[in-house]
């Protein structure tokens, strides 16, 4: 994707009210994108797409949203068919809305777990099924993010893990179905990241994972958006923001038993002194 095609394009954000995918939404803006916010809350919605107006570097740049629960199939199918005859169809997909779950493995009950699946993997699902129809019929580009627990799977998130895996997984089946319509697919894996749903899963951190955490640092949702649209100018399947994430992808790839080793070392030192 060629910086000029993100001018006039229609780029519909899930999440797009908050951290990531504002920051997304931000640098689409910027690009000369027309932009569609997706979330559940109308005032953070307003809020943040009067922010972005602020932002349009053109008069005929058109910003909207669209409250939904990406968790509910019944919704997105209806609500997003009829989006798009007002909005215009989708040139780009970013899925970003998600929502963070961390605890001890037994501390998570059925349904924390069924909300997590539900939200990420399902909702990540269900918008892109809603919308791959006209997608194929521009030859658009479809981003989904995961995370870095989406390659590595750490301690406290039993949940949160598989809906992140899961995500890769669907992007890797997705993309050989829709390249021959020329729709590309992306995967975003970003490390922590300043944002909202960061601040809400430090309040009650685990002390094993505030550790184990620490060793990748902190990350703006700015120079993950940024790193976001490199990638899909280069039109990269993985994109993972971050030196000290590329490294962790790198040596979970080459040397996997390497993370585990350190993990085992993090959560022996921290439960030794906890007890
Ligand atoms: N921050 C990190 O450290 C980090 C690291 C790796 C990956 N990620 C991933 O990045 C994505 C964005 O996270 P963030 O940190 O930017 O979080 P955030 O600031 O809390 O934003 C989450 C966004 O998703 C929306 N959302 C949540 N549940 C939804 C639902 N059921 N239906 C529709 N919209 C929903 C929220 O709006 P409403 O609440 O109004 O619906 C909000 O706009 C998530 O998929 C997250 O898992 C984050």
């Amino acid at each position: 994707m060629k910086k000029r095609d993100f001018i006039g394009a229609n780029a519909y954000i899930t999440g797009g009210s908050s951290g990531i995918g504002f920051a997304v939404a931000c640098a689409m803006v910027e690009l000369g994108s027309n932009v569609l916010l997706v979330a559940r809350d109308e005032q953070k919605l307003a809020r943040a797409a009067a922010l972005l107006e602020g932002r349009k570097n053109d008069n005929g740049q058109r910003i909207d949203w669209l409250s939904l629960d990406i968790g509910d199939w019944q919704q997105l199918n209806s609500l997003l068919p009829e989006k798009v005859k007002s909005f215009g169809p989708p040139d780009i997909l970013v899925n970003s809305a998600g929502m963070a779950c961390t605890h001890y493995f037994e501390k998570i009950d059925y349904q924390d777990f069924a909300g997590v699946i539900n939200t990420n993997l399902m909702g990540t699902w269900g918008v892109t099924r809603a919308l791959v129809k006209y997608l194929k019929e521009r030859r658009g580009y479809i981003v989904n993010v995961s995370s870095s627990l989406g390659f590595i799977g750490s301690f406290g998130y039993t949940a949160y893990a598989p809906s992140k895996f899961g995500i890769v997984g669907f992007s890797e089946a997705l993309r050989p179905e829709v390249k021959p319509f020329g729709v590309r697919v992306s995967v975003l894996c970003p490390a922590d990241t300043d944002t909202p749903q960061l601040v809400e899963d430090r309040r009650n951190m685990l002390p094993e994972v505030r550790a184990i955490n620490g060793t990748v640092g902190l990350m703006q949702p700015e120079e993950v958006a940024k790193d976001l649209i490199k990638g899909m100018m280069k039109e990269r399947f993985m994109i993972i923001p971050g030196f000290m994430n590329k490294i962790t992808y790198l040596v979970k790839r080459l040397a996997p038993w390497l993370p585990n080793l350190v993990m085992d070392g993090i959560v022996k030192n921290v439960q030794q002194k906890g007890s």
